[in-house]
């Protein structure tokens, strides 16, 4: 496979060029770096694609590129560049999404059609439901957005399938539900609440939290995307659900139990847009694989809290009840704290439970509570390591 993947920089899009490159596909990765969200974390996430022979990493918006120049080597095409969320696409913002999701997805189109290829697999939203239509939601029920993103996102829709009713360029459209893993966009709720209970601010939560979404984990989204690629029917609408419900408030609940940390929530009206809940029905049968519910499973001990966490949210934990240090280059607590990510969240990190530090010789050095500096622990640490 030769494959384009535009939004290469982004959350999903970052997920599926590894993919791609670790089933041998060749790749050209194509971002603007729009200002959504910081460059830096886009960067981050191109990190490993940069360091592989067989990806080549184009800087431009999708409107200015040459495209013809792109897809001459192409076989697959995978869109995933777009303005994502939906408070901010009301007022004059429209004019973002309208650019990036429906002009951008146009000019893709019109270029594919000078060109033979195997597949186009569109990413589309379950935003495109709205809030009146039947649940589990149906690929076949009629989509009635409560958002401008929604509609950008279903008129992009339209597009992919006028170009294969009248150009024969292989669209496929997939709806994704909410999709959560490593390196979530930093205004997804995930993210959002996550970074609010580490940081020990206040989780901002709208509503009564009894909402719902399909949260589909990121490596199924992939997945599903691949298989698209593969075997989705040109001119196909697909679900791409983790296939079960989850209210938000129990999402925190699982994240307070990770964290170890009781949630301050500030509560403000659902914003214009947000829709109660989303729901798939059968997109991932179709594509012919299970895929992972989300919340199903509380995690027990600090390790499952720890595999629980990374799997989920790309962070993991020192939540170690014994520190150990063994004088062969630093601890991984240690490193943890001087990482970006221990740097990110300070000073103000709580701790599950009460920690120990052990000497060589198995002493303790060091007992922490909760409230203990992360400062503390890591000059106790150094100064372990040198003994
Ligand atoms: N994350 C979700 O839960 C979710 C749910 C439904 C649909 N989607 C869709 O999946 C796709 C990826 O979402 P994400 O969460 O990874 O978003 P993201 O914002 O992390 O990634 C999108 C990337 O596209 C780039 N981009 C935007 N407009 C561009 C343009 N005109 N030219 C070139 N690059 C451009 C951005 O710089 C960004 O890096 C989007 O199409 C989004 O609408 C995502």
């Amino acid at each position: 496979m030769r494959a384009l993947v535009t939004g290469a920089a982004g959350f999903i899009g970052s997920h599926l060029v590894e993919q791609l490159l670790a089933d041998g596909a060749h790749v050209v990765g194509l971002d603007c770096f729009t200002d959504y969200y910081a460059r830096a974390l886009k960067d981050a996430n191109l990190a490993a694609p940069r360091r592989h022979d067989r990806f080549t990493f184009v800087e431009s918006r999708l409107q200015d590129a040459d495209l013809d120049h792109l897809l001459r080597d192409t076989t697959h095409v995978f869109h995933l560049a777009a303005q994502a969320g939906v408070r901010k696409s009301w007022g004059v913002d429209f004019a973002v999404y309208t650019a990036c999701n429906i002009e951008a997805t146009q000019v893709l189109l019109e270029a594919c059609t000078r060109t033979e290829l195997s597949k186009v697999v569109y990413a589309s939203s379950s935003s495109v439901y709205g809030d009146d239509g039947d649940m589990p939601m149906r690929e076949d029920q009629r989509p009635q957005p409560v958002s401008p993103y929604g509609v950008s996102k279903l008129a992009a829709e339209h597009l992919c399938y006028l170009y294969w009713v009248a150009h024969r360029v292989p669209t496929v459209s997939l709806r994704y539900f909410t999709v959560y893993g490593p390196r979530q966009r930093p205004d997804m709720a995930f993210n959002r609440f996550l970074h609010a209970m580490l940081g020990g601010g206040t989780v901002t939560l709208y509503g009564t939290g009894e909402q719902t979404r399909d949260f589909t984990f990121v490596g199924d989204a992939v997945s599903a995307t691949i298989a698209a690629a593969d075997r989705g029917a040109p001119g196909n609408v697909y679900n791409i659900g983790g296939g079960a419900r989850v209210s938000v408030n129990r999402v925190l609940e699982l994240m307070a139990v990770c964290t170890g940390t009781r949630p301050r929530i500030e509560r403000h009206p659902v914003p214009k847009g947000d829709m109660h809940d989303t729901y798939a029905d059968k997109g991932f049968t179709v594509l012919g694989f299970p895929c992972d519910q989300f919340g199903g499973q509380e995690p027990g001990d600090d390790a499952e809290i720890n595999a629980f966490c990374e799997r989920n949210f790309g962070v993991t934990f020192p939540l170690f009840s014994k520190v150990e240090v063994n004088g062969e280059g630093a601890h991984p607590l240690y490193q943890w704290l001087r990482s970006e990510k221990g740097g990110l969240l300070g000073s103000k990190i709580k701790w599950n439970f009460t920690k120990y530090l052990l000497g060589k010789d198995g002493k303790v050095i060091g007992r922490y509570s909760p409230t203990t500096k992360p400062e503390k622990i890591a000059a106790d640490i150094e100064k372990a390591l040198a003994a």
